[in-house]
């Protein structure tokens, strides 16, 4: 990993995993070039749940949100790259998906506040990124590599 460079925790959400929206996901970052380091197809239970949506326990949505990011699988990933965190956000459009740039993933597949296909740790909350790449992986599950550079191709 060099100096500039970041790691951050994206999932696809219950909603997105449904939708058949794990590969369109999974692409747009690949084509960004930021590199895949850790993976896992998962069902988070009530604990980690709780864990990771925690800072929001007194808001009105929280039961539900609860009920909807424990109801059926997600798609954790773990990207590297620079300033990963902002870039991966920026790709990602606003919370709500009506507020979202046509081009986000939001903006071109988030139905509602709910809804919105990915969850990706917020760049303006110092360390959330690292926080929940701990939560969700153990450090075996991440994978320390260096991308061939097109040596593949004849
Ligand atoms: S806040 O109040 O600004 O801190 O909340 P926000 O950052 O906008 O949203 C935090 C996460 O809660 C989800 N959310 C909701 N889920 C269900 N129903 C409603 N009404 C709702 N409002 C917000 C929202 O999708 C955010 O999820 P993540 O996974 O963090 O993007």
């Amino acid at each position: 990993m060099s100096h500039h460079d970041e790691r951050t925790f994206v999932m696809v959400k219950p909603d997105g995993v449904n939708r058949g929206l794990i590969g369109e996901v999974v692409s747009r970052f690949e084509d960004r070039g930021l590199k895949l380091v850790g993976a896992k197809f998962m069902q988070i239970d009530e604990e980690l749940a709780h864990e990771h949506y925690g800072e929001h326990a007194d808001k009105p949505f929280f039961d539900g949100l609860v009920e909807f990011i424990t109801a059926d699988p997600v798609f954790a990933m773990v990207w590297e790259g620079a300033d990963a965190t902002r870039q991966v956000r920026r790709m990602v459009g606003e919370t709500d998906p009506a507020e979202s740039a046509p081009g986000t993933i939001r903006g071109d597949f988030g139905l509602d506040l709910g809804q919105n296909v990915i969850h990706a740790s917020d760049h303006e909350d110092e360390g959330a990124n690292e926080r929940e790449i701990d939560l969700f992986f153990d450090e075996e599950e991440l994978i320390e590599w260096t991308p061939i550079e097109e040596t593949w191709v004849y």
